[in-house]
């Protein structure tokens, strides 16, 4: 397990006193029993006991994630383990907002800020994963609390899987991208629903040369990020501005990605986003979006697992994300069929943090557990 106290220091991140630090450590060390050891038990009692009982009751196996969350809907453990889950997830925040409100960073005076801007419904109507007052809460100029929560909230949340700047999503799919396409060098790079950066500042390291930029909807995330990026000297501009419709001219950029965005978009949005990609393009430019993973949806055990993000942790799109053809996705917001691409970006803190089971190198080889990443080249 990794330690609490390795995320990196910054002007804008708020830690908090002794006691916060102490309430973080427990979400932090209970949120990884939870997710590392009592998840993996969900399998023995499903295999156990739950199987055999639907069994008994409808004459048939449980094959489809359907029937796997009948037969486990009922029994005693699993509905304790949920239970522990969600306390976990509401520990992170209660762990961490106090720490932020006792010690409000301020702050990003250099985001690029639009009042205009409106936060779509699909992300104002509910608190994505719990995060109390959501991505667009925001208490005017200078205000980075929402940044705040999320920067400390993620790194309690992934365990610290995604490294100590909570970084290793975009260092990932940039380094993909250095090994496919050496000879790609992107002059103007766009990172879409960039939140406090974390997936940004990578890009600033592989393509020095380049001008880096992220947009979000949230005004006090991109000035947090505006914060953060400075902070360590890295040189990003950061926009309010929904990814749907950016406002920035056609063909103004060679790279645009995302990260961890389409699983929080309705299919309406992420189709949008796509169509906006392909219209920020320049001609030999490349969308590249990284999320969920998607695994073989011949896997209904993972499928479950992953189902249950929708049921029990306020995150609506997590389950219809999972079934929606990216490839055709991309095609009809403007790509050509032979210029987009699926992979999987290889990660072990997929394997143990979001597939929630230990494999072995074996069964991880075979699984391929990482990130989704789509690339849609325009010609
Ligand atoms: C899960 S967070 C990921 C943030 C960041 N990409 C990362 O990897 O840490 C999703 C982000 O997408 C933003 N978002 C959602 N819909 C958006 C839209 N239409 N335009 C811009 N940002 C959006 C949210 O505000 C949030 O910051």
């Amino acid at each position: 397990m990794k330690s609490l106290a390795d995320q990196t220091d910054h002007a804008a991140l708020r830690k908090g006193a002794h006691d916060d630090r102490a309430r973080q450590d427990f979400a932090f060390t209970f949120r990884n029993l939870v997710t590392s050891e009592w998840m993996p038990s969900t399998r023995t009692v499903f295999d156990k006991r739950a199987a055999a009982a639907f069994a008994r009751d409808t004459g048939a196996a449980p094959e489809t994630p359907r029937d796997i969350r009948k037969a486990m809907d009922g029994d005693s453990w699993y509905r304790f383990y949920l239970s522990a889950r969600r306390t976990s997830q509401e520990l992170i925040w209660e762990s961490v907002v106090p720490a932020v409100e006792a010690d409000l960073p301020t702050g990003g005076a250099g985001a690029n800020l639009d009042a205009s801007v409106v936060p779509p419904r699909y992300m104002s109507a509910i608190d994505i994963h719990c995060m109390p007052g959501g991505y667009a809460e925001d208490q005017g100029d200078g205000d980075l609390a929402a940044g705040a929560v999320y920067d400390r909230g993620v790194y309690l949340y992934m365990s610290g899987l995604m490294g100590p700047r909570n970084d290793a999503v975009g260092a990932l799919a940039a380094a993909y991208l250095k090994a496919q396409f050496p000879a790609f060098a992107p002059a103007r790079i766009l990172d879409m629903g960039c939140g406090v950066g974390h997936a940004t500042l990578p890009y600033c390291d592989a393509y020095p040369e380049a001008e880096v930029h992220g947009c979000d909807v949230g005004p006090a995330l991109v000035r947090y990020a505006d914060e953060r990026a400075r902070s360590w000297g890295k040189a990003a501009t950061f926009h309010q501005r929904d990814a749907e419709a950016t406002g920035f001219p056609d063909r103004n950029f060679d790279l645009v990605t995302s990260h961890i965005l389409f699983h929080e978009t309705s299919t309406r949005a992420l189709g949008a986003i796509l169509a906006e990609s392909y219209r920020l393009l320049a001609p030999g430019g490349m969308a590249v979006h990284v999320d969920q993973p998607r695994f073989d949806g011949a896997d209904a055990w993972a499928t479950f697992l992953q189902e249950n993000e929708t049921y029990y942790n306020n995150e609506p799109f997590w389950r219809k994300y999972r079934s929606i053809n990216l490839h055709a996705a991309a095609v009809a917001a403007g790509f050509a069929a032979d210029d987009v691409t699926l992979d999987i970006l290889t990660a072990d803190v997929v394997a143990q943090s979001q597939n929630n089971v230990k494999l072995s190198p074996e069964a991880a080889a075979k699984r391929r557990a990482g990130f989704s990443i789509l690339i849609a080249r325009r010609p």
